[in-house]
């Protein structure tokens, strides 16, 4: 009779093992906590869905996931997930802060008075909604009463954004505000300091300017935000090779 045997017979089996080593069980606890909750499709019993696999999504994956996402808090108060709108082989990226009331209601980004001053520049560079242009948000479910995103929230987020850009390849993404800002380039990011060069996202360049809600309210600061949106139409011509 072996060790197992007796403490079987002794009632106190089974004896666990490690099934792997101790850095592969690290990795796979590691993973199972950077696991997505998910609400499943009708019918369908809860899963969770590890953040890796966002990597692999395509989009109708993509959308049926974030439309079922309870990663956050913000999944408990949402009317519905805005994933974005636009041209999925857009050149152009423009990322904002997270829908308001009339994105949660509609189901797309920049609908209300800031999507209007947001057309309204895309038009001033020859751009629209929907052609050659694709536009998201650094989170796809309304904070409360439009507060700020959190930083966990907006970590939480952050792999579906990830997935937009792979699938979308833009060549040039414009972050429209600080938390878009921050969420793309992952540092501390003052738009003063930040407007006017290059960043980088995974060798994408990134443009920062003015949230459009911002500049609703602080209209000085129009004619910085247009000397960004030269600064884009340049740029672009640029990584078109004219
Ligand atoms: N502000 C944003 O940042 N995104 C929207 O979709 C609407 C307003």
């Amino acid at each position: 009779m072996n060790r197992n045997d007796i403490l079987r017979e002794m009632g106190l089996g089974p004896v666990w093992k490690l099934r792997a080593p101790p850095s592969q069980a690290a990795a796979e606890d590691v993973a199972a906590v950077a696991a997505i909750a998910v609400e499943p499709p009708p019918g369908v019993a809860p899963a969770v869905v590890p953040v890796a696999q966002a990597a692999a999504m395509d989009w109708d994956q993509l959308v049926a996931t974030v439309a079922a996402c309870r990663q956050c808090r913000l999944g408990e108060t949402r009317k519905q997930a805005v994933l974005g709108v636009g041209d999925r082989n857009a050149d152009w990226l423009f990322v904002g802060e997270g829908p308001g009331a009339e994105e949660d209601e509609r189901g797309e980004p920049f609908v209300g008075q800031a999507g209007k001053l947001l057309d309204n520049m895309l038009a001033a560079i020859g751009l629209k909604r929907g052609e050659d242009v694709y536009i998201a948000n650094a989170v796809k479910c309304r904070p409360p009463e439009n507060r700020t995103p959190a930083p966990e929230e907006a970590a939480a987020c952050r792999p579906w954004l990830e997935r937009q850009i792979e699938l979308i390849r833009p060549k040039l993404i414009v972050a429209l505000g600080r938390p878009a800002a921050q969420t793309l380039l992952q540092s501390e990011i003052k738009i003063a300091a930040a407007r006017g060069k290059l960043h980088d996202y995974r060798g994408i360049p990134v443009i920062v300017t003015y949230h459009p809600a911002y500049l609703l309210r602080t209209l000085p600061d129009k004619a910085r935000a247009w000397e960004d949106l030269c600064f884009m139409r340049r740029t672009m011509q640029a990584r078109k090779g004219g």
